[in-house]
């Protein structure tokens, strides 16, 4: 039985194989052809498929000796790279015999959508090829041979590194030996493995074949890859686009193994994620997202509109990221610098005009699309809606920057409960809504994500002049780790931003407790000159914010005096404490 629920199904003849091929979606919209890899079958596309057939028409087929395609007889000699693309010409030819077709390969998918796209004969049939996880075998070679040639310290280190992680491709060229363990032990493991070391959710995954694919897969290893690696094709330069994606936790390759890529790709888009191997079964979302945008854009004319800019365009491009309190300040300036990576911005606030004009110019910058929502963090029922909203009409959130706060100033005994009150339930309370509802969102959907929490130097350095605010950052630091150590385990980071002071808004708006108006006044402007001086852009807060996403950093404290207090805090906590009693200079 197919898990690909309303697939329409026909078999191929090609070469004495019958392929089992499924398509979804309309026939009249470009086609996205879906290879699978080993020890897979078509199935594995069973989460990114039919989000795919939202837009395209979809095409996956069983590769020879998987799933419900028969096998070559004998095996030796029927998985060789030819003859896979002669399959792979057969499929096409019939399911879109006069358009060129958009590839997608996982894995053993993509090794051999590398031989699909860098042959002569395919030329023209292809429009653009997106990779995961599985080498060119040609640029592999080539790869070896460049750090054998010239093996500087780091290169021999890269071979070693990758050497390490092949164990499994020695031991599919013995004899024998993997047919055994499959159809024994690691047969009947296997989902369970899958489960627990690479983080695949169970349940559906269709194993009655899996044996017998695995076995015949091991030809796929031994037709292939000694004779390729060993004399990799000079001319092995791909003739359509090519979107990279590569998952940084992948147990079995390198990501430095595509160093030398742009050498054979001339129209190259590179991608990374935070993820392991099985990026299809884990991360259906992020994938539907980059290759729909990246079919789009070259149907749309131009491979050169491909590539994406901004510095962290490769992780972000296609994410959904919500930012509080991007209205003005170190809000604005990340929800701007997301926007510049590609991704899709919810910009939210109390002031709706502000939240307004963050989106509006997020759009200008390069966020394919930015939407303004006005709301007070701090008011429990408005998150809730807006949590809601959000996930019905935009998607899980894959980045959220809980970042509106506002200031007070004032000893402890001039504060007063209202104050204590309007400030905690910005800062500290704004912060559990948005980790409590968008988090469980993110918890939930299964696909990993990232929060990040403007906390404060405030947040580990005492003194006289902030005791709410300190008191209420060094909360959000506290929640942050705790939460870290929650959801680490389902892939979702949580970092915690302590910027020292950055010249924004925050100083004319910040409350002074025990003082009358006019003497507030005559604060906040003096605070705000003092800022001013200091001169700290909120735009480099906001490049530590993407970093320590990038990163999965736990705590970035920001600017040098930032820096400074963090390491007296760990290293000198007297001395803090010292500072701490010097009379504030406001
Ligand atoms: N500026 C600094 O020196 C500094 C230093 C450390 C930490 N921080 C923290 O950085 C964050 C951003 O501050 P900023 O300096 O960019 O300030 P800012 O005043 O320029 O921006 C804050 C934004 O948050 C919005 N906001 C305030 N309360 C809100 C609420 N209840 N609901 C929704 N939106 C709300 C404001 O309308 C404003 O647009 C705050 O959490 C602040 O505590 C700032």
């Amino acid at each position: 039985m197919t898990v690909l629920e309303g697939a329409r199904e026909r078999r191929v003849h090609t070469g004495g194989i019958e392929l089992c091929v499924a398509e979804l979606g309309e026939s009249g919209r470009p086609t996205v052809v879906l290879v699978h890899g080993y020890p897979d079958s078509k199935e594995v596309w069973s989460e990114v498929a039919p989000r795919l057939a939202e837009r395209f028409h979809v095409v996956l087929y069983d590769v020879r000796g998987h799933g419900r395609s028969t096998a070559p007889r004998p095996l030796r000699g029927g998985f060789t790279l030819e003859k896979l693309t002669d399959d792979f010409l057969a499929v096409i030819d019939a399911v879109s015999p006069d358009r060129p077709v958009h590839v997608v390969g996982h894995d053993w998918g993509s090794v051999q959508s590398w031989e699909f796209v860098t042959v002569r004969r395919t030329e023209g049939r292809i429009a653009s090829f997106t990779s995961m996880s599985g080498p060119s075998l040609d640029h592999f070679g080539h790869w070896i041979d460049g750090r054998l040639k010239r093996p500087t310290p780091r290169r021999v280190g890269q071979l070693l590194g990758q050497g390490a992680k092949s164990w499994y491709v020695y031991a599919l060229h013995t004899p024998v030996l993997p047919e055994l363990a499959w159809r024994g032990p690691l047969g009947k493991r296997w989902p369970r493995i899958l489960e627990r070391v690479e983080k695949v959710p169970g349940g559906d995954y269709p194993t009655s074949s899996l044996p017998r694919d695995a076995a015949h897969g091991a030809w796929l290893y031994r037709d292939n890859v000694r004779a390729r690696l060993r004399r990799p094709r000079p001319d092995a330069h791909a003739h359509a686009p090519v979107q990279l994606i590569t998952p940084l936790d992948d147990a079995f390759l390198s990501e430095r193994l595509y160093d030398d890529l742009d050498r054979w790709v001339p129209r190259l888009t590179r991608r990374t994620i935070p993820a392991k191997h099985w990026i299809p079964r884990t991360r259906p979302d992020q994938l539907t997202a980059w290759i729909t945008e990246f079919v789009r854009t070259v149907e749309d004319g131009g491979p050169e509109k491909v590539k994406p800019t901004g510095r962290y365009a490769d992780r972000f491009g296609g994410q959904l990221v919500l930012v509080t309190g991007a209205g003005s300040g170190i809000g604005r300036a990340t929800a701007f610098a997301f926007a510049e990576a590609g991704a899709r911005v919810v910009a939210v606030d109390r002031d709706a005009e502000a939240a307004a004009r963050t989106a509006e110019l997020s759009r200008l910058i390069g966020a394919p699309e930015a939407w303004a929502e006005t709301v007070d963090v701090s008011d429990e029922q408005a998150m809730e809606k807006l949590a809601d909203k959000v996930a019905a009409e935009y998607g899980v959130v894959d980045v959220l920057v809980n970042n509106a706060g506002i200031g007070l100033g004032g000893s402890f005994l001039d504060t007063t409960p209202e104050d204590w009150r309007k400030v905690l339930d910005v800062n500290l309370w704004g912060v559990i809504h948005g980790c409590r509802l968008f988090g469980r969102q993110m918890a939930e959907r299964g696909q990993g994500g990232h929060i990040v929490n403007t906390a404060s130097a405030a947040a580990y350095q005492p003194s006289r002049a902030l005791p709410a605010y300190s008191t209420s950052k060094a909360a959000v630091l506290m929640l942050s780790e705790c939460l870290r150590a929650e959801l680490a385990g389902q892939g979702i980071g949580v970092s915690a931003i302590c910027p020292g002071f950055v010249n924004t808004n925050i100083t004319s708006t910040a409350r002074f407790a025990g003082v009358d108006a006019e003497e507030e006044k005559r604060r906040q402007k003096r605070t705000a000159r003092l800022y001013g001086l200091r001169n700290y852009p909120p735009e480099k807060v906001a490049d530590a914010i993407l970093k320590a996403v990038v990163r999965n950093q736990a705590v970035v404290p920001v600017t040098p005096e930032a820096r400074g207090a963090r390491l007296l805090s760990r290293l000198a906590p007297r001395a803090l404490r010292a500072i701490a009693r010097l009379e504030p200079p406001l």
